[in-house]
């Protein structure tokens, strides 16, 4: 297929700002429209990009007959109404992570990729990282034999984003650092252990810092945002079980009195090695290592990293998941069953109990 993709993407954020720069390094790909709610952006975004057709209102761009796909990249609680709306008239869609803020909001955006059979994916930037991909080199040529017990974490000393608007609102995110940075963790944990069936999730959530105006990313300003909305939670910590007995650990958090800035990482105990991943606002370099034996000979491998390219990866895979034309095998699946886990931890937490994924599942 070398037909001219034309895409139009909603949101003029971060997110809706690295799509459309990723779209428009592709050959072949046309970004046609935008969306926005910020007249002054739109007009800024549609002039850089050289854009042609801007639109306040997401659903006038959604309307148009001659886009093959969408980029949804607007605040979690419109994900599913631009995706669905999108898919029912013919387009593939490239929604933002999360997929969605609950389970059944999810299962309508797979169920809507699959019945008009367009692609439908979430885009997990942070898997793309360089680190990520030699890490999956070692598990898949089995230096770290089975890996039994897994930890991830994103950690923010002070980082709540945007207290006071859909980022702290439980009813227009789906939850605070969990669904917002735990997704990626979880998404870089699913991915390296090969997709494992997550049975049963226990957690905890705290609200200790948002609702007192602390915690925020830009702390020289805290004092305006006391009484802001804030009903999600700034902590949250998870152990899941997996079909197979291995267990993961994950933690996220948008503030902590902690030695954290704005830090991820993950740990990977195997039977026949281990790994370790430290990451530093977003740094890349020397990030990784490798613990295994060489005969009797404890040895700890520090691989040379790279940055990898992030969000034009997952743009670049969309695309070729279009061009494919096999869609069906692109369907959303993943995004879905990563926001089954989260919709387990958060309700896990709020009753204080195991919860099994085969009741979100069946709730749906
Ligand atoms: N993968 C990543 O690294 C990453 C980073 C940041 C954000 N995100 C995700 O991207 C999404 C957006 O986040 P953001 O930080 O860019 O948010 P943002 O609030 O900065 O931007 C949201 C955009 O959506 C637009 N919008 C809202 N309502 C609209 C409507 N009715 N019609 C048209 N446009 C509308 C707004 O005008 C705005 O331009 C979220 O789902 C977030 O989780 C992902």
């Amino acid at each position: 297929m070398d037909q001219t993709i034309r895409v139009g993407v909603v949101g003029l954020g971060f997110a809706g700002n690295v799509h459309t720069m990723a779209y428009k390094k592709i050959p072949g790909v046309e970004v046609v429209a935008l969306a926005g709610l910020e007249e002054d952006r739109l007009q800024l975004m549609g002039k850089e990009y050289s854009i042609p057709n801007l639109y306040s209102r997401w659903e006038d761009l959604v309307a148009r007959s001659d886009l093959d796909a969408v980029s949804v990249c607007t605040p979690n609680y419109l994900h599913a109404h631009v995706a669905i709306a999108a898919l029912e008239s013919g387009k593939h869609v490239l929604c933002e992570k999360p997929l969605a803020r609950n389970t059944e909001e999810a299962q309508s955006m797979v169920d809507a990729a699959l019945r008009n059979r367009r692609v439908l994916q979430t885009a997990f930037n942070h898997r793309q990282r360089g680190d990520i991909m030699i890490l999956k080199q070692y598990i898949d040529s089995g230096t770290l034999g089975k890996i039994y017990y897994a930890k991830g974490y994103w950690m923010r000393r002070q980082g709540i984003p945007g207290l006071g608007s859909w980022f702290t609102s439980k009813e227009l995110s789906g939850g605070g650092p969990l669904i917002d940075l735990g997704v990626h963790v979880l998404d870089q944990l699913m991915f390296l252990l090969g997709e494992p069936e997550i049975t049963t999730v226990s957690a905890s959530t705290y609200a200790e810092f948002g609702h007192r105006g602390r915690g925020v990313r830009r702390s020289g300003l805290q004092k305006m945002f006391v009484g802001a909305d804030f009903d999600v939670e700034d902590l949250a910590t998870a152990f899941m079980r997996t079909e197979d007995g291995t267990t993961v650990c994950l933690e996220a958090s948008w503030a902590v009195q902690a030695d954290y800035d704005d830090d991820f990482g993950l740990d990977l105990y195997g039977t026949e090695g281990g790994a370790q991943m430290r990451v530093k606002r977003y740094g890349w370099q020397d990030t990784l290592r490798i613990f295994t034996d060489h005969g009797d000979v404890p040895v700890t491998i520090a691989p040379q990293t790279w940055q990898g390219t992030g969000h034009q990866a997952v743009v670049e895979n969309f695309i070729d998941a279009i061009r494919s034309g096999n869609w069906s095998a692109h369907a959303g699946h993943e995004g879905l069953r990563r926001v089954q886990i989260v919709e387990a931890c958060y309700k896990s937490a709020l009753e204080g109990r195991e919860i099994s994924l085969q009741s979100i599942r069946q709730n749906v």
